[in-house]
Parts: C-alpha cells; structure tokens; sequence
C-alpha cells in the first residue's frame, strides 16, 4: 500500500536556512562559500526527492542500509525508523529458454506474491514498431530506461503504466492484450477475475486462452488493487541483459529488489530455443539434420546469450556494495534435479516462507514417472518431469553443433560448471553428468 510517510522535516528546514541564508550572508565571503555549498546540497536534496516522487508517492522509507550511505542519510530524519514493511521486489532474472516459466511458476504459487510473467514484451514491441526513424535514435540506453522504468512501476504496483506499450493501447484501462496474462494467478482470480480463483494449486499450468475466456478482458485499475492487495511483487523477464543494467533499481530505496538469476547449460538453451521458434532456427535446424554447418547460420545470438550470462554471474559472484545481499545464482539443472531443495533456497533467499501451494504445485509438477514430459508439445508450458527435461537436449542436439557451442561458450560453461563433450558416445551417455555440483553462495 502506498503508505504516507512524513518529510525529512528537520533536515529541509536545515537545508531551507542555509539556502535563504546565502543572499542575505553573501557580504562575507567564507559564509557566502559555505551558504553556496548548502544551497548546492539542498538543491541536490531537493532534486533527488523529486526524483523519488513516483506513482506510489510516499512510499519511500528510510532503510538501514541506506542510513550507512551518505547519499540517503541526508533524507532520513532520525525518526524514521529503518522500513519495517516487509515487502519484497523479486526479479527473476532469466534469458530466452532457460526455464524460467517453472521457475517463475514457483513464485506464482506464493499466495502473497502478485506475479508479472515479462512486461518488458510490451516495451520491446512497442519500440520495434516505432518508425525507422525513431528507431534509429533509440539506443540501447533508451530502452533499458525504459525497462527499468516499467519495472519500477510496476514494484510499486502501478499498472497503468503498462498502457504507455501495450498496443493497441488499452480503452478505458482495459484491455486484451496483456501478454500471457494467464501465466499470473493474480491476474486470473478475484479481484480482477471474479470467476477465476478456484483452481487447484496441482492443476496444469492453463494454457493461453483459458484466463482470457473465463474473465474477459483486463481491467489495469483492478490489477492495480490486487497488486497492492498482496504483500510482495514478482517479476520475470527475459530482456534485460546484464545484471549491471538493473543497478539503478538495485539501488532504489523505494525497493527492496532481489534478483534471482537463473541460468542454464547454453547448450540445453540453444536446443530448446530451437525447439521453440523452429522458423528462426532453420538454418541450425538444417544443420542439426544435415551435420554439416550452413554458411548461413547465425552465431551472434548464442554468443551474446554466454557473454550476457557470464557477465551477470561474474557480477554477481564478485559482490559489489550494490549488489550485495540481492543477487542468487541458480542453476536450472539443480533446480531441475532437485526442485524442492532448490525451491527452498530461492525463499529463503528472498526471505519469505515457502507457502504449502508452492510445495504442492512442486509435487505435481515435478513427477519423474510423469508419461510425457510436456514441454515440446506446448510452447511455453513447465515440464512435468524436469530431470528429464532439462537434460533431453542431450539427445536432440547433433554432436558438431555442441561442439561449436562448446568453442564459442567454453568461458561461460566454466564459470558455471558445465562440462564439455569431446564425442558423441560422451553426450549421449546420460549416465555421465555434464553439471558440475557447486554451490554458489547467496551474497547475504
Ligand atoms: C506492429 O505494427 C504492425 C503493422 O502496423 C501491426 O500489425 C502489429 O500488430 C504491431 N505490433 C504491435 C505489438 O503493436
Ligand atoms: C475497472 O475497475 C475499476 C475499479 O474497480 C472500475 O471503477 C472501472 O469501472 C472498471 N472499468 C471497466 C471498464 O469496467
Ligand atoms: C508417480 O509415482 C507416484 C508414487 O511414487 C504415484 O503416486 C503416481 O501416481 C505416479 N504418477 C504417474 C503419472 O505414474
Ligand atoms: C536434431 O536431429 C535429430 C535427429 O537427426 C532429431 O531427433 C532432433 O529432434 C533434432 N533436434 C532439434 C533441436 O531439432
Ligand atoms: C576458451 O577458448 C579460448 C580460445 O580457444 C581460450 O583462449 C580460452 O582460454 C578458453 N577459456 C576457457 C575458460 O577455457
Ligand atoms: C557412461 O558414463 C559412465 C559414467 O561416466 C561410465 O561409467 C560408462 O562407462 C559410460 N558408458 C559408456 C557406454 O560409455
């Protein structure tokens, strides 16, 4: 809830003298020095609050760790007592294929989490149809802005700001084409949809009409009072491509944002990926059929894809004062294998209790007798049996392909324990495990 918090009186009034001081002190000289030093800090005061000032007004708390920075002391009057709200800001920080949709479904299940399944879709969208010409003058700069605005936003449950990008643009705060709404419970079930809600925590993950059809369109204010009806926010997003890139918001004293990155074997991601937009594979696909490499195909996504992963962990694993206490490594694979054990970590790492639907929804969905693992008959459903899921690619990837993979990768399959292949008879043998157990240690 947007709660009021009172200004930072006595220092303003403290900054207000000294700024009024400096036409009135400016005969002597140290004094005007002095006086123009306090009209710069109370500036810089007041522009930093404006800057605070967002959709949820007032809900900025002084917190402890920002009493330790300079910066922020300077707003916290001695009264504030460090934020006792415990809401949590989760990003899942993810990238394309690295399962994310299970992982995210883990966060959906927490009845206190009100969870977003990639917003950033609608930013990316609406900045591709922009016209050449605007296109051209948005650098990359401009649209992680632009993330990390929506972002913020919606953490402070704000979801109207979603109607700046979702085309075509939503009548009346209502629309119907919030993307992939039905992968939030909170966007399926009361009070936005009075008709959803009563499904079982076991049930499969609904596919894309299901929501739709049963509550119609969406009502963006009534997302807004769900949002701010539940304790806590969470985020997947596939789009933003370092962990450097969220700093700003790592670094908000509006938030309390942890980052859960979730990374995955590339060699796995590529094969999924192919799986998945068979159209815009097509060239890996010939060359999967064929074994021999078309002149054709591109590399620069998969190399991207390792460069973007590597950077974010090494930035995490380093711990930066910006980051610390808000990054977790996780591997797919030991979520995978171990879903219940992994699943722990992340809430404990997020600090919340794992809610019994959590390990319900677990149970179900993690069965490793299940009759068909799913995930390549839906697009973008969760696998059922997840151990085998995540180590199919193993079985659907020519072995000249891992092998390039391997060449172009072998710093990001390091860093994150991934072994290399040197034969076939190697990646086929499902006995001999390609994942290195590490533990990457919460930043705490
Ligand atoms: C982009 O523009 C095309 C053509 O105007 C339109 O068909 C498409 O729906 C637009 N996509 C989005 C996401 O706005
Ligand atoms: C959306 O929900 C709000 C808040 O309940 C309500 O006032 C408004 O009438 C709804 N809009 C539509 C188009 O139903
Ligand atoms: C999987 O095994 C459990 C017991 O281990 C059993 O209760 C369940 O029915 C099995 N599911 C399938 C799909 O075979
Ligand atoms: C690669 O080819 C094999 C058989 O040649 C096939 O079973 C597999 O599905 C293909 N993999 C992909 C990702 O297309
Ligand atoms: C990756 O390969 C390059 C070029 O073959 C090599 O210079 C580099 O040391 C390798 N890195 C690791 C971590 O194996
Ligand atoms: C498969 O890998 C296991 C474990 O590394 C090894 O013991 C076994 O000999 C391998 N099997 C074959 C057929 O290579």
């Amino acid at each position: 809830m947007c709660v009021s918090v009172p200004p930072c009186r006595r220092q303003r009034e403290g900054c207000r003298a000294g700024g009024g001081g400096g036409m009135e002190c400016s005969w002597k000289t140290v004094l005007l020095l002095v006086c123009a030093s306090l009209g710069v800090q109370y500036t810089a005061i007041r522009t930093l609050r404006d800057s605070l000032s967002g959709p949820c007004q007032g809900t900025y708390r002084c917190r402890t760790r920002h009493h330790r920075d300079s910066r922020w002391r300077a707003l916290c009057d001695d009264s504030w007592m460090p934020g006792d709200s415990p809401r949590r800001h989760i990003l899942l920080f993810a990238t394309t294929r690295s399962g994310s949709s299970f992982t995210g479904q883990l966060l959906n299940q927490h009845p206190g989490i009100f969870y977003v399944f990639e917003p950033l879709y609608h930013v990316q969208q609406a900045f591709t149809n922009s016209s050449s010409r605007l296109r051209r003058t948005l650098d990359r700069r401009a649209l992680l802005g632009a993330y990390r605005d929506l972002l913020l936003n919606l953490y402070t449950c704000d979801l109207h700001f979603m109607e700046n990008y979702i085309r075509p643009e939503p009548q009346d705060h209502v629309t119907n084409s919030f993307f992939r709404r039905s992968s939030s419970r909170a966007l399926c079930s009361p009070p936005v949809c009075l008709s959803g809600g009563g499904d079982a925590a076991g049930s499969a993950t609904p596919d894309e009409t299901w929501c739709p059809k049963k509550c119609g369109a969406l009502n963006l204010s009534l997302a807004s009072v769900s949002c701010l009806s539940r304790e806590h926010v969470a985020i997947k997003t596939v789009r933003v491509p370092e962990v450097g890139d969220l700093r700003t918001l790592t670094e908000d004293p509006r938030l309390d944002l942890r980052i859960v990155h979730l990374v995955r074997d590339p060699r796995a991601v590529l094969a999924s990926r192919m799986m998945a937009f068979s159209d815009q594979f097509r060239a890996w696909k010939v060359w999967n059929a064929t074994g021999r490499q078309p002149r054709y195909v591109d590399l620069t996504q998969i190399t991207s894809t390792c460069k973007d992963m590597a950077a974010s962990a090494e930035t995490g694993l380093q711990r930066p004062a910006w980051l610390r206490g808000r990054y977790l490594l996780v591997r797919y694979e030991d979520l995978a294998f171990n879903p219940k054990d992994k699943a722990g970590e992340i809430y404990k790492f997020v600090g919340l209790r794992m809610e019994d639907r959590v390990r319900t929804w677990i149970a179900h969905n993690t069965r490793s007798n299940a009759s068909s693992p799913s995930e390549w008959n839906y697009r973008y459903s969760t696998a059922r049996d997840s151990r085998a899921t995540a180590e199919s690619w193993r079985l659907r990837l020519g072995f000249d392909i891992v092998r390039t993979v391997q060449n172009l990768c072998n710093g990001t399959l390091a860093l994150l324990g991934y072994k290399q292949v040197h034969s076939a008879a190697e990646l086929r043998n499902l006995t001999h495990s390609l994942v290195e157990p590490r533990t990457f240690q919460p930043t705490r």
